[in-house]
Formats: structure tokens, sequence, C-alpha cells
């Protein structure tokens, strides 16, 4: 072949998306597939946007496509598609089979990866199954929804980080659409870095469940690491932004954000204090994890900014604060 490795993949993983995405126009993609992504609120226009499909429930469906369109086994196991069956060499199945496909862009809009979800309750089976690490994707380089938020976050100066591929979608069809999302792991450097090419301010709006709330802790000290302005917004219990936009509707949604909207120090606060802003063990409490998080900040003069402002909010001495956010740096060193 006249390719590269990588373009072959590049290539492969193209085929792959078509083929997805045609599988919902007839049959079983049709039936159950595409009728669930309508079930979920997807209207055409966004399955488009998406380029959402379905991999047919068998263990070949793929692969025996791809095979008599001249695609080589070797190239479609790099490319995370199919799997080597255990004790059998040069047996080859399906990796996706029977669930709703999320096609996974790069910042040029091509398909690097898929994620899977079932669409049964089924407890033996993982709800999302995603591509492995190959040569064109690197999980932890990539953030979903980035090449459809692109253009919307340099225009609002903001990005919002979600949990979930749905979730991206769903905010799409609510009329916002500067967001991507971690894809359910913990951000990294590079994911950062990402965001940083288009804007230096992330609102992050994970899952309103202990998991998120973890999550969203972990993820606010790193964009502060990072030298991006952190705002988070706290959903409702069970509720993620897929869910609760549907809920909502779409100016509900859009109102929800405007208002919950907290920069990370008065997240954090609310978060400690838990409306009991009185109780000294509680807010001592709260002031060290404000302190803890200031003392990521990179910059010396935006840092001071903030330790003023937590200092007003938490109604004490800039001395006190002052003083523990040293303590701090010196510990972090
Ligand atoms: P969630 O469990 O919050 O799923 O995981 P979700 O995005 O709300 O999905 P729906 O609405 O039930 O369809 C958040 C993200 O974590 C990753 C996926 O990227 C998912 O979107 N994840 C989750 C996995 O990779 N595997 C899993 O089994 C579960
Ligand atoms: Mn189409
Ligand atoms: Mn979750
Ligand atoms: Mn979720
Ligand atoms: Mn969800």
């Amino acid at each position: 072949q006249a390719y590269n490795e990588k373009e072959s993949l590049y290539i492969a993983l193209n085929f792959a998306k078509t083929f997805f995405h045609e599988n919902l126009q007839s049959g079983e993609g049709k039936s159950i597939g595409l009728s669930y992504l309508k079930e979920r609120g997807f209207d055409m226009a966004t399955i488009e946007k998406f380029e959402l499909g379905y991999s047919l429930d068998g263990w070949d469906h793929l692969l025996n496509k791809a095979r008599t369109s001249g695609f080589e086994e070797t190239n479609l196991l790099k490319a995370g598609l199919i799997l080597e069956r255990e004790n059998k060499p040069g047996n080859y199945y399906d990796r996706f089979r029977g669930r709703v496909m999320f096609p996974i862009h790069n910042l040029s809009g091509k398909p690097i990866a898929f994620g899977a979800r079932i669409m049964t309750q089924d407890k033996k089976q993982p709800k999302y199954i995603n591509s492995p690490e190959t040569a064109i994707y690197h999980k932890s380089d990539v953030l979903y929804g980035i090449y459809q938020a692109k253009q919307a976050i340099r225009q609002k100066e903001n990005c919002y980080l979600v949990e979930g591929y749905t979730d991206v979608i769903s905010m799409h069809l609510a009329g916002v659409e500067n967001v991507v999302a971690s894809s359910g792991t913990s951000l990294t450097e590079n994911q950062i870095k990402l965001i940083k090419r288009f804007t230096d301010q992330v609102t992050v709006l994970y899952d309103g469940d202990d998991a998120g709330i973890n999550a969203s802790l972990r993820g606010i000290d790193m964009l502060l690491e990072g030298g991006l302005n952190v705002k988070a917004v706290v959903f409702p219990p069970n509720e993620d932004p897929d869910s609760f936009s549907r809920k909502a509707g779409k100016e509900g949604f859009q109102k929800f954000l405007e208002a919950e909207e907290k920069d990370f120090i008065h997240f954090k606060i609310d978060l400690f204090t838990k409306g009991a802003a009185d109780d000294p063990i509680k807010k001592a409490e709260a002031i060290r994890q404000v302190v803890l998080s200031i003392s990521k900040v990179p910059d010396p003069i935006i840092r001071s900014v903030y330790a003023k402002e937590s200092a007003r909010l938490l109604g004490m001495e800039e001395d006190i604060l002052l003083t523990e956010l040293n303590r701090q740096l010196l510990k972090n060193q």
C-alpha cells in the first residue's frame, strides 16, 4: 500500500464511521439504533453533526464489509476496530457490536476513535466501550466534541467542560455549542493545553453525584495550575447536563447555567460550608480548601487577587489567609 501507517488508520476509521452511520438508515440499525437516538431527543441534524451511528449486533459485520472493500485485517486491528480471537491467531471479530456509535473527532474533524453505548441495562457489560489507544488516538490528548465546539469556544471566550458524550450533544441541542467532554476520566495536561489554544476560561459542568463533585474538585485545581480562569456549576443530585437540559428545556437550561455559575472560590466555599457558614470547623475547612486551590495558580499577581477576594467572601483578615497561602505554597514545592 502507498499509505503510511497513520494515513491507513485514518482511512479505516473513516470507513467504519460511514458504515456505522449508514446502518441507521435501515433494518436493525434503524429500528434499534436510530430509535434509541431519537428517544434521547437527538434530531437528524444533530445525528449528522456528530456523525452518530450503530454497530450491528453480530461478530463480523464491519469486518466483512471492510474486507470486501479491500481493507487488510492487520490495518483494522491496528485501528482498534477488530479483535483477534484468543488461541486462534488470524481469526478476528468486530470490537463494537450492537451499540450506538459516537465517533471521536480530531481537531480537523477526522474520526480517530469511537465511544460505543449499549442500549440495554445489561449489568454484565460496560455501558460504554471505547477504542483502545492507537497510532492516531491518544486518549489523554483528546477532548470529545472539540471539532464541533472550537469556533463557538473562540467566539464565546469560554469552554464548558462536561463528563460525557451525550452531555456534549444535548448541550448543542440546547443551543450551547462551546462544550467538550473529558469522557469520564480525569483531565490531563495535554487536554488543558488543547483548551488553551482557544480560550483561557473554563466552566466545569460535571454530574451532580459524588463522583462528579470529586472530579470537579480535581479538575478545577488542574485547570488553575494550567493558568486558566475556572468556574463551575453544580447540577442537582443525579442530574447531568444531558438529563437536566432535557427536563429544563433550551431556555431553562441556559438560564440555569447563567444563574448557577460560580467562580471556583464561591464553588468551594459553598461546597465545604454547605449552608453552615457560621460553623467554625466547616469554615476552617472551607478556608483551607480555597487556599489549596489558590496555591495552584502559577501567576503571583492573580494569586493575590484571588486571596483578597476570598478573604472578603469568608469575612476574615487578609493577612491570616495570606499566611496560610504562603504555608501552602512552601508545602507545594
Ligand atoms: P456517565 O456514566 O456519566 O455516562 O459517564 P453519560 O455520559 O451520562 O452517558 P448516558 O447519558 O448514560 O448515555 C460519563 C462518561 O464516562 C465514560 C463515557 O465517556 C461517558 O460519556 N464512560 C462511562 C466510559 O467510558 N465507560 C463506561 O462504562 C461509563
Ligand atoms: Mn447521514
Ligand atoms: Mn457520571
Ligand atoms: Mn453522566
Ligand atoms: Mn447521562
